[in-house]
């Protein structure tokens, strides 16, 4: 979701942006009106996530499928290797990817526990030598989340936070380099955010096509090409709300009361509901649940549906139920969505 307010503030300037005579989808990428929004953007982006000026902050096209391959381009030379973690679909991804670019190592495979858990931060060990370690800090289809974050020294740690950018604080300082589509908490899809640490812009080969360097970018400040205008004036706005309720606290405790409630609601139903995930790694912005009798969720969806509850029908890939409750999603959203299933386990039960 984005917040309404944002959606009616894109309506209201988009044909004469701020009383300028243009639209901001209109006016040339260079000139001072869009550059402001630009330079607002990726400045909010670090008053709000406090990224130190010792990290650059990129704004780019390609989604966050684009970042799978930039970056071991980018980070991962011939003759060394990159660890990740694999916790489910999206870290697979992004383990084929690099390993279509270099040498990857599995150093965690949640596979054999079926992706229902992930493993102690305090247990995450890099091979000594690693280009970087790669986690993915939230499973959009499986449900899991990084709780807490691997503390090592030497090896750069890599976070995918695609799902859950600017869902809680997070200390950047602990990471090398951040990438996340910006369509799940912060706009319309089109735009990803890459943040840096300044060091590590000198990997980039020199011999990269220069859309994949992310030395480039840094360079340039995004403007090496015509940027995403549309998401990243959208982002702005989306940011511009994320402030003024109070930055990365406030939301994360709005998150955290949302998806416990849900969970609350799952785990006291007396089995009618269950989530498979393991209770410590349990997303805030993905909660996924079967039912007891899985031929009743076909039922479960339909009427959902019919109640306006948009969306509740897991990945194609994995089935069940999947309530992804981003930042813009209220409380009453989800009070909504808990009365629903109430009502739907005692007609069922
Ligand atoms: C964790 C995660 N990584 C990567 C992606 C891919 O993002 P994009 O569609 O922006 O390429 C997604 C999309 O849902 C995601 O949830």
């Amino acid at each position: 979701m984005i917040p309404v307010e944002v959606l009616e503030s894109l309506a209201a300037d988009m044909v004469d942006y701020q009383k300028t005579g243009l639209s901001l989808v209109e006016v040339s990428h260079r000139g001072a009106v869009y550059g402001e929004v630009h330079l607002e953007t990726i400045a909010l982006i670090r008053e709000l996530m406090s990224v130190p000026e010792s990290y650059s902050i990129l704004l780019l096209g390609g989604g966050a499928t684009l970042q799978f391959s930039m970056l071991p381009m980018n980070l991962l030379p011939a003759g060394k290797s990159a660890d990740y973690i694999n916790s489910g679909a999206w870290a697979h991804k992004a383990i084929n990817e690099a390993g279509k670019v270099g040498e990857v190592n599995v150093i965690y495979d949640g596979a054999n526990e079926n992706y229902m858990n992930l493993p102690d931060p305090k247990s995450i060990k890099p091979t000594p030598d690693a280009a970087y370690l790669h986690i993915t800090s939230n499973e959009t289809i499986g449900g899991l989340q990084w709780k807490s974050f691997p503390e090592f020294q030497g090896v750069p740690m890599v976070a995918d936070m695609s799902s859950d950018i600017l869902s809680r604080p997070i200390d950047i300082g602990k990471f090398g380099l951040i990438y996340a589509g910006a369509q799940k908490n912060l706009g319309p899809a089109g735009v990803s955010i890459v943040i840096i640490r300044n060091e590590l812009l000198s990997e980039s080969p020199k011999n990269l096509g220069s859309y994949l360097s992310y030395s480039a970018h840094a360079k340039a400040n995004s403007l090496y090409n015509t940027p995403p205008v549309f998401p990243i004036w959208g982002m702005k706005l989306v940011l511009e709300n994320i402030k003024r309720l109070g930055g990365a606290g406030a939301v994360a405790r709005a998150n955290t009361q949302k998806a416990a409630k849900l969970y609350e609601t799952i785990d006291s139903s007396g089995g009618f509901y269950r989530c498979p995930v393991n209770k410590s790694v349990r997303s805030d912005m993905n909660v996924v649940w079967r039912l007891q009798n899985e031929t009743l969720e076909a039922d479960f969806l339909e009427k959902s549906t019919n109640a306006g509850l948009m969306g509740l029908k897991g990945h194609r890939s994995v089935g069940g139920c999947r309530a992804s409750i981003y930042n813009a999603l209220t409380e009453e959203n989800v009070d909504s969505l808990i009365e629903f299933m109430a009502d739907f386990s005692v007609k069922n039960g």
